[in-house]
């Protein structure tokens, strides 16, 4: 067993799942997007990695940024705070900006930045995620595409961490809870 799986309980969703869905996200997006001016918002860290393979699903000319929120007050719950760690370097004024996230949770990050992104003018704005926990949802967000609804459980890789560490795990999966007990 691999250094980094032996701390996992369950896979939750395999690299080949992720991989097809991604494609098919890729295709509806590229559908959806043809003659538009399409930018996508990689939100960090935890979007990243879903950010460059969606990125390359796309067969259209594309722009991308990255922004960098906190909205967690400790490495396990959600405190409500969200902050701009970094900014956007480019403006979104005309373009039909996507934000990309790894996960949808209390939904606080999201709906912050939906305000917060839709004051700069943007042409239009969408969320696509590739996990949706709608159970922990606090807040109403309307999430555009969205991968895969999960249960509540604590989930790591593929981006998502626990104290900064797994997002490189290739699949998604369920940590064992001594570890963060
Ligand atoms: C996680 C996740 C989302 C956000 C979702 O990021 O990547 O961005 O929380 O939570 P919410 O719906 O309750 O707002 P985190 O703040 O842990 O930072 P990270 O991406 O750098 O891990
Ligand atoms: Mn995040
Ligand atoms: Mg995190």
């Amino acid at each position: 067993m691999s250094n980094l799986s032996k701390d996992i309980e369950e896979i939750l969703i395999t690299e080949e799942q992720l991989k097809e869905k991604v494609a098919e996200m890729g295709r509806i997006i590229t559908k959806d997007y043809e003659g538009k001016n399409l930018m996508l918002i990689c939100i960090l860290k935890g979007a990243a990695t879903f950010m460059s393979d969606l990125s390359r699903a796309i067969d259209l000319p594309l722009s991308i940024d990255f922004m960098a929120v906190s909205s967690y007050g400790c490495s396990t719950c959600s405190s409500g705070i969200v902050k701009i760690i970094k900014d956007l370097d480019m403006s979104i004024e005309k373009k039909d900006v996507l934000i990309v996230e790894d996960i949808i949770d209390s939904g606080l990050t999201l709906s912050y930045l939906r305000r917060t992104l839709l004051g700069r003018k943007p042409n239009s704005l969408k969320i696509c995620t590739i996990l949706d926990k709608p159970e922990r949802r606090e807040t109403h967000v309307k999430v555009d595409y969205s991968g895969f609804k999960i249960p509540d459980r604590f989930v790591v890789g593929y981006g998502l961490d626990f104290d900064e560490k797994y997002r490189n795990l290739p699949y998604i999966g369920v940590l064992k809870p001594e570890l963060y007990n």
